[in-house]
């Protein structure tokens, strides 16, 4: 384990949900595992009237039995678009850095509304905060959503670096922290049997689902400005697509790893103008009854309006024209209220060129299938044909499975665990460059833009409890495949139709 230096983590927008729920949560556990500096301390910053004191009294209400993490909490109070409450903010961090005796490395955290992503490291710089020198190093962790669109995270791209270099910015995707995320580039990279295999001559095609069982919640204000195709699919998806896709780096380093991510958004074809509602399937849930329970549809949320079009569901068909994936179509589908929450690659191999053991025998006719589960019941799954036992030879599909849980020492950190302490130790890896962010924008805004300009593209509506709009279906099912269904539709009724 590498020597975290001393620092302090100032967070901005440290009276909300994410720092309650995520954040402090993240660095208690990091304490219990002695795995934070040896002087180390925390700056809450928000417009909340909080001291020390009763700042650690609010978080303590989310943080059961791992309070010890307390004592390492402050709260400075500022409004973070007031310019001239900086010089105050520069004065606590002195004052805090000489009393605990922390060198002068900041982090600051983001975690504000994304509309004071630019200006907050903009007042930081004016307030000579983000300067770095031999003695001390600063970095900016910035929140989702980076942008909205291609215009405004290259915009924000653009302000950022016009301060502070690309090895001081730490954008935040949380799928890029989980364990079993960084376990696909494991599973490739360090088994001499699948990479050979990973390519156009020996798979079929790939499919990732990120699932919810949840609809929007308290957040449906938030979200209905944003969507799924924004919320999910620009970022999270398409980074499992690159750590997928990617080729070999030649070693392990952030800007090696990064690179290879950069040439698969650089290669995905463009989609755009008719090919848009081929292969771009949006809908929205719809109310329902799952398993006896009535569920409300999207439109009927708080803070969504009656007639929203933003979809809460979106499956897509998406191309890499390079050599090894030329031909190669990847799926990808996302949604709320679907019947699970799971998150999964499933890499689907050729079926064997001459089937011995035909249909008709039992055989199940299908390519052997990878599918790597990043959620919930982590782990790796291959499925292959096995002989019945018996007279003739019939087949059987059967799986060879490993699950995390199932490891004596099991232990799967939180996203955040492991981001934060990346961060401390200056590892981007897991944190999504610039130019990746804005490739991977480039590649949807035609989406966004057709979708807002052409009302004939359809939004399906599609029963709570289901696996979204039938017609995402048909869109595997025509080529004589389905999506792997990890559990069967639960609405008990509802109707699929266009909104
Ligand atoms: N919550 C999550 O699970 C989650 C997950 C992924 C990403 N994120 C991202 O993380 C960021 C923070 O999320 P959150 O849910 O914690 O947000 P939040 O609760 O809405 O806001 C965080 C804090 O920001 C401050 N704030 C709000 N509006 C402000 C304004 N106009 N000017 C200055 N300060 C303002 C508030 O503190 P004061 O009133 O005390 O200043 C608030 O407590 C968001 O950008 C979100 O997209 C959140």
């Amino acid at each position: 384990m590498q020597k975290t230096e001393d620092h302090i983590l100032v967070i901005f927008g440290a009276s909300g949900d994410l720092t309650r729920r995520k954040l402090i949560p993240a660095l208690a556990e990091l304490l219990k595992l002695k795995m934070l500096p040896d002087r180390f301390a925390v700056l809450g910053i928000g417009r909340s009237k909080y001291d020390d004191g009763s700042y650690r009294v609010m978080i303590s209400k989310h943080l059961g039995d791992r309070s010890g993490i307390l004592p390492l909490l402050h709260y400075h109070s500022m409004d973070p678009e007031d310019g001239d409450a900086y010089s105050g903010l520069a004065d606590r961090l002195k004052r805090l850095s000489k009393e605990l005796q922390i060198a002068p490395n900041y982090i600051f955290y983001l975690a504000t509304p994304p509309l004071l992503y630019g200006s907050i490291p903009r007042l930081l710089f004016a307030a000579g905060l983000t300067k770095e020198g031999e003695d001390r190093w600063r970095r900016i962790i910035i929140e989702k959503p980076f942008g909205a669109d291609y215009l405004s995270a290259s915009g924000l791209n653009r302000t950022l670096l016009s301060t502070l270099s690309e090895q001081q910015v730490y954008r935040i995707d949380h799928y890029l922290g989980k364990e079993t995320v960084q376990n696909v580039l494991v599973t490739r990279f360090s088994n001499g049997i699948f990479e050979p295999l990973w390519n156009r001559n020996f798979i079929h095609h790939v499919e990732i689902t990120a699932s919810e069982s949840l609809g929007v919640g308290s957040r449906g204000g938030y979200y209905d400005h944003s969507g799924a195709l924004r919320d999910m699919l620009q970022n999270h998806l398409l980074q499992l697509v690159g750590l997928v896709a990617m080729e070999p780096p030649t070693v392990i380093s952030s800007d090696a790893i990064r690179n290879e991510v950069l040439k698969v958004f650089q290669s995905l074809r463009p989609i755009t103008g008719d090919q848009v509602s081929k292969q771009v399937i949006r809908g929205q849930y719809m109310a329902s009854h799952v398993r006896g329970e009535a569920m409300e549809g999207y439109r009927s949320e708080k803070g969504v309006p009656e007639g929203s079009r933003t979809e809460t569901f979106v499956a897509m068909k998406l191309f890499i024209d390079n050599w090894r994936w030329g031909g190669v179509p990847f799926y990808l589908r996302t949604g709320k209220r679907l019947p699970t929450r799971v998150t999964e690659i499933v890499v689907h191999f050729n079926s064997s060129p001459h089937s011995l053991f035909g249909q008709q025998e039992g055989g199940t006719g299908k390519g052997n299938a990878l599918v790597i589960r990043i959620q919930p019941d982590e782990g790796i799954l291959l499925k292959f044909g096995m002989k019945v036992q018996g007279a003739g030879f019939k087949v059987q599909e059967a799986n060879m499975d490993f699950h995390y849980k199932d490891l004596t020492d099991s232990y799967i950190p939180e996203a955040y665990q492991r981001l934060l302490l990346d961060c401390m130790q200056g590892d981007s890896t897991l944190y999504a460059r610039g130019d990746a962010v804005e490739a991977a924008w480039r590649f949807v805004d035609p989406i966004l833009k057709a979708w807002q300009e052409n009302h004939d593209i359809p939004l399906h509506g599609y029963p709570c409890g289901t696996w979204g709009p039938e017609i995402a279906d048909q869109m595997i099912e025509g080529e004589d495949h389905t999506w792997r269904y990890p559990c069967k539709n639960l609405a008990d009724d509802g109707l699929y139709c266009e909104l």
